[in-house]
């Protein structure tokens, strides 16, 4: 079974309430989405291997550690998805993004892909898949077939909301996957919004609706 982690460093649970606010406007909600994401990058890649290198300082030659080779790619689910983005390039600069275009029927919440495009080495990568919210995990499973299709193994699903309903149907089809995220909510609303989640997350990354 891969990890489920809630990463409630109180750093992270103080700007999620800032977000979670209603009364919070387009440009904080764009910049908070943004450093939490880079909160949770950096314990994200705590396993990134490393490796020896062979160094000088000016007082003396030492043995030093290097990230290993293990390209990274970052795949934002769209559009929500493409707010976490800069969060792990800021820390990670050399990844490449793959994008998936996902939209939830608002009648069946059945997702619907419209988009894909992943770096060709896909499969060599370790994988960074990015969107806020996992609500009922059709969205994030939809992606996660897509990319296992396209020779992705080593697979993370970051979210910042998740509700227990979703987390449990993408571990059940995808037991293998790490899932972190920054909380776990009570549940899903009749019309399929986590509760008490923090709203529409790509209409107020965008300023839509
Ligand atoms: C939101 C969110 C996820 C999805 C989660 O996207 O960003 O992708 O819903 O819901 P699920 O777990 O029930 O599939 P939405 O479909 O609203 O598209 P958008 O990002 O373009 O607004
Ligand atoms: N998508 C969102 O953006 N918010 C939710 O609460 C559920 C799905």
């Amino acid at each position: 079974m891969g990890k489920f982690q809630v990463m409630d460093h109180p750093l992270i649970q103080h700007k999620l309430t800032i977000i979670r606010n209603k009364n919070c406007g387009t440009k904080v909600f764009r910049e908070v989405v943004n450093e939490i994401t880079m909160l949770m990058a950096y314990d994200v890649a705590r396993d990134m291997p490393l490796e020896d290198v062979e160094i000088e300082t000016p007082i003396a030659k030492m043995t030093a550690k290097q990230l290993a080779g293990r390209k990274v790619a970052v795949v934002p689910i769209l559009r929500a998805g493409i707010g976490m983005v800069d969060g792990f390039l800021q820390l990670i600069p050399a990844a490449k993004v793959g994008h998936i275009g996902m939209y939830r029927d608002e009648e069946t919440l059945e997702p619907h892909e419209y988009f894909l495009k992943l770096p060709e080495d896909i499969g060599s990568r370790q994988v960074f898949v990015v969107d806020p919210m996992l609500a009922t995990g059709g969205s994030a499973i939809m992606a996660i077939d897509a990319l296992k299709k396209h020779g992705a193994t080593n697979l993370k699903f970051v979210c910042l909301v998740a509700a227990p309903e979703g987390v449990k149907a993408l571990q059940d089809k995808h037991p293998d996957l790490d899932i972190y995220t920054a909380a776990l909510d009570d549940h899903l609303n009749e019309d399929g919004y986590i509760v008490p989640g923090l709203g529409d997350a790509g209409d107020r990354l965008f300023g839509t609706k």
